[in-house]
């Protein structure tokens, strides 16, 4: 049998693109592998947000070329495609500088991956159009390893953020339908899914097509997903400060389904920054918006994305973002020193800051967002929550599953609690999870 290999690198939304190109490859008969070395197609869904991602490829493609002649030798064929933004921003350049590369394919045309590949059999083949077919109705169907599966409700992304280069990658803004995600849902509860997170680049501007033709919101799609049997949680990501309407604030306190997580990227804690960066929020409305999410539902876990070192920040203009952080708490956030993008208008900028401070500043901030981090998990302790079972633990005798807030938690229970709510009591708390033991249903706190 034929075998495929698939890497992603970069957000959930390449993991789910990877998870599909697996599915397209499933179907022309190409079982999956973890083994690189006994793949007939290796496939790289790769990441161009920083020039560190971009550049990974690169050497990974050059590993690939010596796998290649190797697998030649012995008379066997590997077919080496490059998928996902990088493919999409640099389309033949990269079969210039790589020339193991068979296929480039972008994130919008990969349904057509076994033409590409029969094509390339005759000649290299570049495909990074934005096609005018649905590419979700051109997939097959859904299939799943694990209890929780994401699903892409919305795609591309118009805000141009002036750092960013996922508006160039991914393109405009569309929302699926919602009778297609409903449909794709059940498929994956089906194969055994129990937590569902939906995601987008902007996911909080979802505005697919309802039941009746108008656009449903993401609180009434998750209603449409909550009557799934055998559903047992959602969450979604990511969403932009500036989509948060009221009802998906209220959705935190009334929809059952949905986990007491938000990831809300802010990026900076100035307003002078937060508007170089085409954020058309203030720092003051993002505390603001945060304070009415709390009120609906004061334990909810937060996290953010954070940039230092945007070109013109200033040291008191990274305080504002210390003084952000240390007001606000969140339970879990990604920061990042700026890099500049190809073609971003934050690239043009001459007033880049020195790496020294960029990484500096960076220091400064993950200590501070690790203490939150840690704070959040230890107050876990002496508490019973529910736990989704995901896998065997460490440890046998042991499983693995996450808490409401998305806590990693480690306990002794026979792997057929896989798949099931378990209540737990945390008792203690290590680098990157929590330990806990089987507690008694009544329990749960609230
Ligand atoms: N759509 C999401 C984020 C997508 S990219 C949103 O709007 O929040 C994920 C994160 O990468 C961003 O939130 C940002 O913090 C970071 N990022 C994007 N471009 C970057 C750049 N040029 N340099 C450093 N970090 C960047
Ligand atoms: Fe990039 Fe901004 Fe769009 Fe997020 S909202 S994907 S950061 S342009
Ligand atoms: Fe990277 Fe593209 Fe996602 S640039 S972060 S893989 S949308």
């Amino acid at each position: 049998m034929k075998k495929a290999f698939v890497k992603s690198y970069g957000c959930q939304m390449n993991a789910y693109d990877a998870a599909r190109m697996a599915d397209v490859l499933g179907a022309e008969g190409y079982a999956a592998t973890d083994s690189v070395e006994e793949a007939d197609v290796v496939v790289l869904n790769t990441c161009h947000i920083r020039e560190k991602a971009a550049e990974k490829v690169f050497s990974e493609v050059g590993r690939l070329r010596v796998l290649k002649a190797e697998r030649a030798k012995e008379c066997l064929d590997t077919r080496i495609v490059v998928a996902g933004c990088v493919a999409q921003a640099e389309g033949s350049e990269i079969l210039h500088r790589s020339p193991a590369v068979d296929v480039v394919v972008g994130p919008q045309s990969y349904h057509r991956l076994p033409e590409l590949l029969a094509a390339s059999r005759t000649k290299r083949v570049v495909d990074t159009e934005f096609p005018v077919e649905d590419k979700f109705a051109r997939l097959p169907p859904r299939r799943s390893r694990g209890v929780t599966g994401f699903l892409t409700v919305q795609e591309g992304c118009d805000k141009f953020c002036a750092f960013c280069v996922v508006p160039y990658t991914r393109g405009a803004e569309v929302s699926r339908p919602v009778a297609a995600i409903v449909a794709e849902a059940e498929a994956l509860v089906r194969e055994g899914v129990r937590e569902i997170t939906l995601i987008g680049q902007n996911v909080n501007a979802y505005h697919g097509e309802g039941p009746h033709g108008s656009p449903a919101s993401l609180p009434t799609l998750m209603e449409a997903l909550a009557h799934i049997p055998g559903l047992l949680r959602l969450r979604y990501t990511t969403s932009h400060p500036n989509d948060m309407g009221e009802d998906l604030i209220q959705a935190h306190g009334s929809q059952p389904l949905l986990m007491p997580y938000l990831h809300l990227p802010v990026q900076s804690g100035s307003t002078r920054v937060l508007q170089a960066m085409n954020r058309k929020h203030t720092a003051d409305a993002y505390s603001r918006l945060i304070e009415r999410v709390r009120r609906v539902r004061p334990d909810i876990a937060l996290s953010s994305d954070f940039i230092v070192g945007f070109p013109g920040e200033s040291d008191a203009e990274f305080e504002e973002t210390m003084r952000l952080v240390a007001e606000i708490g969140f339970a879990s956030a990604y920061s990042f020193k700026y890099s500049p993008r190809p073609g971003t208008p934050a690239a043009e900028r001459a007033d880049a800051v020195p790496e020294a401070v960029k990484s500096e500043r960076l220091a400064r901030l993950q200590t501070l967002l690790d203490a939150q981090r840690h704070a959040f998990s230890a107050a876990m302790v002496g508490r019973v929550v529910e736990v989704l079972v995901e896998k065997a633990g460490r440890h046998p005798g042991q499983v693995a599953g996450k808490t409401p807030h998305l806590l990693a938690v480690q306990f002794d229970a026979p792997t057929s609690t896989i798949g099931t709510l378990v209540p737990v009591r945390i008792v203690g708390t290590s680098a990157n999870s929590l330990f806990g033991e089987v507690a008694d249903d009544a329990a749960v706190a609230a």
